[in-house]
């Protein structure tokens, strides 16, 4: 029985194969955050002279990337991406994304859309019906947390600071428990609208291209459509 690090691990290296088949020696890569993604980073540094540098989504994928001799450039450098590699917290059938649980939610969504194409990588616990059960994080400028914390109570949510936790944006997020998301771009459109949000962790207006789902039988494909 594989373990979940077994299981991130295996969907890392199947997201190094299926970039390196996209990738051109001129590409620039974009670069997601979270565990899953620190192993994908491992493994994609044996085969940095087959891109030309990635763009990061966070300091610390930064750090990593650098710290394994790949070349970070910053987005304003950048006007093309093919790929945009990624984890999630949740993904639904529809490959709309609960993201942002370890708190890039805002600098993943400008990154990811520059790319082309965006894979997802995940293990199969992450793969739900319905989004929400993860709570939904909200980037918030600090003077407006406690207007848009009641919003979301508004709209049937149950939003809890992330204590001690300040973006790489200097923002704070709010953890939104309790919604059941069954139309997320709607969803979506309505929390960013907020007064005051940043931005939401719901990716579902611009949803994964494809996901790679880890599995103790091995890792599967999902795409728009195709059955989980
Ligand atoms: C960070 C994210 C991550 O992709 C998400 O939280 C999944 O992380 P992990 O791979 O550690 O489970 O959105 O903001």
């Amino acid at each position: 029985m594989l373990n979940q690090d077994e299981l991130k691990r295996n969907v890392a290296q199947a997201a190094v194969e299926y970039a390196l088949s996209c990738l051109q020696p001129d590409s620039v890569l974009g670069v997601g955050t979270g565990s899953t993604v620190d192993f994908f980073i491992d493994a994609i540094a044996p085969h940095r002279d087959r891109f030309r540098a990635a763009v990061s989504s966070s300091e610390r994928s930064t750090a990593r990337l650098r710290r394994l001799g790949i070349t970070v450039l910053d987005l304003n450098e950048v006007e093309e991406m093919p790929l945009y590699v990624d984890g999630a917290d949740e993904v639904d059938p529809g490959m709309s994304m609960i993201k942002g649980g370890g708190g890039a939610l805002t600098r993943e969504k400008i990154v990811a859309s520059v790319a082309r194409e965006f894979v997802c990588i995940v293990d199969e616990s992450k793969v739900v019906d319905v989004l929400g059960k993860f709570p939904l994080p909200v980037e918030v400028i600090p003077m407006a947390r406690n207007v848009v914390a009641r919003k979301l109570r508004e709209l049937g949510g149950e939003p809890r600071l992330r204590e001690g936790f300040v973006t790489d944006n200097g923002c704070e997020i709010l953890d939104v428990a309790g919604l059941r998301v069954t139309r997320p771009a709607e969803m979506e459109a309505l929390i960013n609208n907020i007064p005051g949000v940043v931005c939401c962790g719901l990716f579902a207006i611009s949803g994964a291209n494809l996901a790679l789902v880890s599995t103790q039988q091995g890792v599967r494909r999902m795409s728009p459509g195709s059955a989980a």
